[in-house]
């Protein structure tokens, strides 16, 4: 299945809006003027902020539908997000995730991401973010 690339200023899809809502429990809405998000119509998709100038990108968030999990849909987004960025002229990409979301950190960890440190109560519940990074080609 070939991906859908949605840039600045693109209205998302009402699948995406309701897989955030179900996922994340909120929907973040249209995509700034330095996003983009590629999708697996349907059941996956991951947003990202490009900082061209900096030559930096930041992971904002990667969801796969429950029914679709397991199927390599996640890393199949994040090995384009890496070309692509990378393809694109960035040269580093960040991202942080909850400490206790082990299923994301193991697929980071797989796909070429370290660990480089904490972010104490990042979260509104109180809960520590791990910050990680990745280079690019
Ligand atoms: C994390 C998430 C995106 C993974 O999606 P997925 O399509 O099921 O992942 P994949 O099938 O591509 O799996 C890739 C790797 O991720 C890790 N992984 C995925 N599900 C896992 C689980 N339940 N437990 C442990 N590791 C898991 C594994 O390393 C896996 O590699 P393997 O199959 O060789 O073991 C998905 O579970 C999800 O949408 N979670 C809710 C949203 C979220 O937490 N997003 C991240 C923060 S924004």
């Amino acid at each position: 299945m070939s991906l859908l690339r949605l840039g600045a200023g693109s209205a998302l899809p009402a699948w995406i809006e309701a897989l955030e809502r179900r996922v994340f429990g909120d929907a973040w809405g249209p995509l700034d003027s330095d996003e983009v998000l590629w999708a697996l119509p349907e059941t996956a998709y991951a947003r990202w902020r490009q900082s061209p100038v900096v030559g930096e990108g930041e992971l904002l968030r990667i969801a796969v539908a429950p029914e679709a999990r397991g199927q390599g849909q996640a890393r199949r987004l994040l090995q384009e997000g890496h070309e692509r960025l990378g393809a694109e002229g960035l040269d580093t990409l960040f991202l942080e995730v909850r400490v206790s979301n082990e299923s994301a950190r193991s697929l980071y960890a797989s796909e070429g991401w370290r660990e480089i440190g904490l972010r104490r109560s990042y979260y509104r519940d109180g809960e520590d973010a791990v910050l990680y990074r990745r280079e690019l080609p």
